[in-house]
């Protein structure tokens, strides 16, 4: 059995194609990119209104087969931005009316999962899933992918790309602050915010854009400073991205670690864009080691957004599939724990 799933929650519209066995035939995605500023809803939905009929003829392609082929589609149904959402469920129900197949909607969180479990062969793993809008600790208990741990208030990821649009570079601004890091040495002290389970990064946000602007002052201030009009300490922006990531890496390690020990799993999995950093990768193998777990990082194009993750939760829930085109909608706001897993 193949399933074309399509992907769209935020700024990636992705088509990838699976088999019943895991066998991967394509996985192509288009993503909207901005310079300086960050998402916005509207132009990420035009982005995909222009991109979805030639990514999935790309994945057509890359697979080497006809649109006949496909037996089932599935579609990312959310969380997600509800106007990106729509553009990813029109194309799937299009694509499947045509060929007369079942559709079957699926979380996108539960996604990143399911194929992280795939690719690397973990069985009942703790899924850190860092991404834009998503910081999640996941973990299978009693008929539920549960929420052991999560962000108070922005995903990590968008944290990242506001302080990076603060300072001028553009989005997605995680990879460019992994690179700044490189190049910081100096350790400067920021809030460290682990409530229970939880973290909050909105207040970290605040503290660096205070000692970013300290810095901006000192470029300007020469003279006035001499003066005593400003006292600010210098922070080189090498070392505020360095202190960034060693801080708030630290808390997604501390409440993954805890969830592990919670729940008395022995794995830990990556999904979710922020999970590309090496840093943090780096992080959790060393907590992994200490407590003699398994750690698992799934390829890149796994760990972004992407449609292929989408495709084989279509295969792992092919019996919720429906031919009820009418019925079909999108859910913007639904929790991974909202869904009652009856596939394991
Ligand atoms: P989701 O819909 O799952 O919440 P998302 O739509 O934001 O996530 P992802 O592709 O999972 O999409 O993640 C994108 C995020 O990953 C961006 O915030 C980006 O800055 C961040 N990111 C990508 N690469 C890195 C990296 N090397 N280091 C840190 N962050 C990164
Ligand atoms: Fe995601």
């Amino acid at each position: 059995m193949l399933c074309l799933g399509i992907e769209s929650t935020a700024h990636t519209f992705g088509c990838g194609i699976i088999d019943s066995k895991g066998k991967i035939y394509a996985n192509v995605t288009d993503a909207y990119k901005t310079e300086t500023g960050g998402i916005h809803p509207s132009e990420a939905k035009l982005h995909h209104e222009n991109a979805k009929d030639k990514v999935v003829e790309d994945a057509l392609k890359a697979a080497n087969l006809k649109l006949e082929d496909i037996d089932l589609i599935s579609f990312s149904q959310g969380p997600g931005l509800a106007p990106c959402l729509l553009v990813g469920m029109k194309k799937a129900t299009e694509l499947a009316k045509k060929l007369k197949v079942p559709i079957v909607g699926v979380n996108h969180c539960i996604a990143h999962l399911e194929i992280g479990k795939l690719m690397t062969k973990a069985k009942d793993p703790v899924l850190l899933y860092p991404s834009g809008a998503n910081t999640q600790v996941i973990a299978y208990e009693g008929g539920k992918y549960r929420v052991f741990g999560e962000t108070l208030d922005q995903g990590v990821g968008n944290f990242i790309d506001s302080f990076a649009r603060y300072i001028g570079l553009g989005f997605p601004g995680g990879p460019k602050i992994e690179k700044l890091a490189l190049n910081g040495k100096n350790y400067i002290e920021l809030p460290y915010v682990v409530k229970g389970m939880d973290v909050s990064f909105s207040g970290i946000l605040t503290n660096l854009k205070q000692k970013y602007d300290s810095l901006e002052n000192q470029r300007f201030s020469g003279h006035q400073k001499s003066k005593g009009f400003f006292s600010a300490k210098k922070y080189k922006v090498e070392d505020l991205a360095f202190s960034l990531q060693e801080t708030v890496f630290a808390m997604l390690v501390e409440v993954s670690e805890r969830a592990m020990a919670h729940t008395g799993k022995k794995e830990l999995v990556l999904g979710g864009g922020v999970a590309c950093n090496k840093r943090l990768q780096q992080m959790c193998r060393i907590m992994c080691g200490e407590r003699n777990a398994k750690f698992f990082v799934p390829p890149n194009e796994v760990l972004v957004d992407n449609g292929l993750m989408i495709s084989w939760l279509g295969i792992v829930q092919r019996k919720q599939a429906t031919k009820d085109f009418n019925g079909i909608d999108i859910k913007p706001y639904e929790r991974t724990d909202d869904v009652i897993v009856t596939w394991r």
